[in-house]
């Protein structure tokens, strides 16, 4: 079965491409190189040595995503991970993120309702539920009105998904994650920030690795046990095998609802201080870090409850939150050698 992977080359994309392909099935990736490499086509081949079809198109082109249809119409499903994602960029520049992040899914969405059935996984975010008031968090949880543009392109994404599935025969499964972490055992593969990272754990390994001089913690003043703000982190291996799951779901008409929901993370919360703690462990090494202000648009908390994920996917995290960190630490290593 041939299955698209838009954003393929990318951090969670391309660790998706390689569990797909260890499933035995034949990939084709899409990206437009804005945030990856072609050399992310090397790795993906170490590992499963199988190189998937890549083809670089970027998904504003609606011609060029008509054309892509037209020659691959033999797909079967579609992960949809193509979308610009850093928040605070988002916020500096909303229109790039709502010309990228929703004309690529509708342009995409136009083609898959023209077929007969069609399988649709969509790269969701826990932002949507903002500062969600109980945790850990359920898919039931309220959405939050977004806390930026980027959040905004989720939550629109989904309730365009949701008002598709009602009049076509897409079927559709919304995977909600939390924080990603982490790299491929082989370090074959991993998270390649461009500049400076915005996110906690790539800045720590970047720390440790000397590309840094040290960590900025944004605020331990919250009202959480050491202060520092919590989050749920999911090695991305975990979350890689979560989307194939979901699409076999699909694929073997086993789900019950046209779009279904599901939050992807550990159930597990960790503090800052606690990920820089865990990451001295693994790396046998102190990180040198600083506490400064809170950063505008954090949430205080945010895990999430993996029951509905277990019991219906009969899916749950595999890592611990150190084996993650090792495993970014190996691929930091590794990248900087
Ligand atoms: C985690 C914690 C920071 C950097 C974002 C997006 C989310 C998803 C993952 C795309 C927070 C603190 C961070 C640093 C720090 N992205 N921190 N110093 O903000 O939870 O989620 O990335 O899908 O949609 O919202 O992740 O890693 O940026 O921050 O203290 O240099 O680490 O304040 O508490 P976040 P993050």
């Amino acid at each position: 079965m041939k299955i698209l992977v838009t954003g393929g080359l990318g951090f969670i994309g391309s660790h998706t491409v390689v569990e797909l392909q260890n499933e035995g099935f034949d990939v084709v990736v899409i990206d437009n190189l804005s945030n990856s490499s072609e050399t992310v086509l090397t790795g993906i081949e170490n590992i499963t040595c199988k190189k998937p079809i890549f083809e670089q198109i970027d998904l504003r082109e609606k011609r060029a995503v008509q054309k892509f249809f037209q020659k691959h119409s033999d797909i079967s499903g579609v992960i949809h991970f193509a979308a610009s994602k850093a928040v605070g960029e988002s916020v500096e520049n909303p229109l790039l993120y709502y010309e990228n992040n929703i004309h690529s899914l509708v342009y995409i969405l136009q083609e898959l309702q023209q077929k007969n059935e069609a399988n649709f996984i969509f790269s969701s975010s826990c932002t949507v539920y903002g500062q969600a008031e109980a945790m850990p968090i359920t898919e039931n949880a309220p959405i939050q009105p977004a806390m930026s543009p980027y959040g905004n392109t989720k939550q629109i994404g989904e309730e365009i998904i949701i008002e598709v599935c009602k009049v076509s025969n897409i079927n559709s499964i919304l995977l909600r994650y939390f924080n990603p972490i982490g790299a491929h055992s082989s370090a074959e593969i991993g998270e390649l920030p461009i500049g400076v990272p915005q996110n906690l754990v790539p800045f720590i390994s970047q720390t440790a690795i000397g590309l840094r001089q040290e960590l900025s913690v944004y605020g331990n003043d919250y009202p959480t046990p050491d202060g520092t703000c919590i989050r749920d982190y999911i090695h991305v291996v975990d979350l890689a095998k979560a989307h194939v799951i979901a699409l076999q779901r699909l694929l073997q008409k086993k789900n019950v609802e046209k779009v279904e929901t599901f939050n992807l993370g550990t159930g597990t919360g960790s503090s800052v201080l606690e990920v820089i703690t865990a990451f001295e462990k693994v790396s046998h090494q102190k990180l040198p870090y600083k506490i400064v202000a809170r950063r505008e648009g954090d949430v205080v908390s945010a895990y999430a409850n993996t029951d509905k994920a277990n019991r219906v996917l009969g899916w749950k995290a595999n890592s611990s939150l150190e084996e993650a960190l090792e495993s970014a630490w190996k691929w930091e290593q590794k990248v900087r050698l």
